[in-house]
């Protein structure tokens, strides 16, 4: 549905020259959810735009619904560009018009039966019909998205560009948004491009992953998998930011609560790798090889049913017995590390 071909885009401020996007290719497929992600400053919102060319690469080819945009005249553009909806993070809502009016906005020319069709059918989507008559002022930042996204839906788009719609809510907010932008994309099939520099929005919705650091997509592929081994730096401080795994090391060395193993225990940490299967590993292990196993921290979430993370877990037993069960798990995509053993 969208596809980037070594795109690359420069800006000219003052005497500098700003590469804001650099070499980036991607393909993005029909009705999937993508995510980009980045710090601020790594490209993103430029990207964003340079999909439904409000910025105009400085090279590269940019393709969306089989349409190449960057060879097409302004006119054919500006007709094109109603199959790309877009929502940011401060709404860009029209203050002066009621919710309805908002909606309404992208339909005019339209037979007013139409559009009043249009718009109903609209908020009862995003779940607003009692504030059609309410002015943005009036509204709650979640509602003003629903009106964005609603807005956005009017003109019946292929692609939704979504630039951090949720940075600017609480987490509650974000999540009732997001489980939205996943109601439009199921019943309505919009390809969806989520921009966020927060990873629990790309693990929420996304299908795909691309990471951006200066300009560049420096990581991408499926969410699950480029989160559970990342492989660029910056992606791991993602990983990092929203998980408690990288505070283990700090409980280790911490001389207060020293962790004290009797002979034949074994420190260990389990990482939950790739797609691990969802069966009751620790009961297992500690049943089958006659382990006992104390858990000390985890952190585990999931990500498409599959736990990612990790734990840390004291295990006694002796050695072959421990031996087996590490080999048992590793079979089973848990990586196990043997951090200290009695
Ligand atoms: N219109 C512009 N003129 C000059 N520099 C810009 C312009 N837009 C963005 N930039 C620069 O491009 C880089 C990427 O910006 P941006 O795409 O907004 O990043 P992000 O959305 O990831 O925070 C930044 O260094 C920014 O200052
Ligand atoms: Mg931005």
């Amino acid at each position: 549905m969208i596809q980037l071909e070594h795109v690359s885009k420069q800006f000219e401020a003052g005497k500098q020259t700003v590469e804001a996007v650099k070499d980036v290719s991607l393909h993005i497929e029909k009705g999937t959810i993508a995510g980009i992600i980045g710090f601020s400053g790594a490209g993103k919102s430029t990207l964003a735009r340079c999909i439904n060319l409000l910025e105009r690469p400085t090279e590269g080819k940019v393709t969306v619904g089989g349409a190449e945009l960057t060879a097409l005249s302004e006119r054919q553009l500006r007709e094109k560009r109603k199959k790309i909806g877009m929502i940011f993070q401060h709404f860009n809502l029209f203050a002066s018009r009621t919710v309805y009016g908002n909606v309404a906005y992208p339909l005019k020319g339209r037979s007013k039966g139409e559009i009043d069709q249009k718009v109903r059918s609209l908020l009862e989507l995003v779940g607003l019909s009692d504030k059609a008559e309410a002015y943005p002022s009036q509204l709650s930042g979640g509602q003003k998205q629903r009106v964005a996204i609603a807005r956005a839906l009017a003109s019946n788009p292929e692609v939704l560009l979504s630039d951090e719609a949720t940075s600017a809510l609480d987490p509650e907010t974000t999540r009732s948004i997001l489980r939205l932008l996943k109601e439009v994309n199921r019943t309505l099939g919009v390809t969806i491009v989520i921009i966020t520099h927060e990873m629990g929005v790309i693990k929420e919705i996304c299908d795909q992953v691309y990471v951006m650091e200066g300009g560049r997509v420096v990581e991408s592929g499926d969410v699950f998998q480029v989160f559970a081994s990342p492989r660029a730096a910056v992606t791991r401080r993602f990983v990092d930011s929203t998980s408690n795994f990288s505070r283990i090391q700090e409980l280790l060395d911490d001389p207060a609560h020293p962790i004290r193993l009797n002979p034949g225990d074994y420190l260990l940490r389990l990482n939950y790798l790739e797609r691990s299967t969802s069966e009751a590993l620790i009961s297992n292990i500690s049943r089958r090889f006659e382990l006992d196993v104390n858990i000390l921290l985890g952190s585990i979430e999931l990500i498409d049913g599959n736990p990612l993370g990790g734990l840390v877990v004291v295990a006694g037993g002796g050695h072959d017995k421990i031996t087996a069960a590490v080999a048992y798990l590793s079979k089973r995509n848990v990586l196990v590390e043997v951090i200290s053993h009695g």
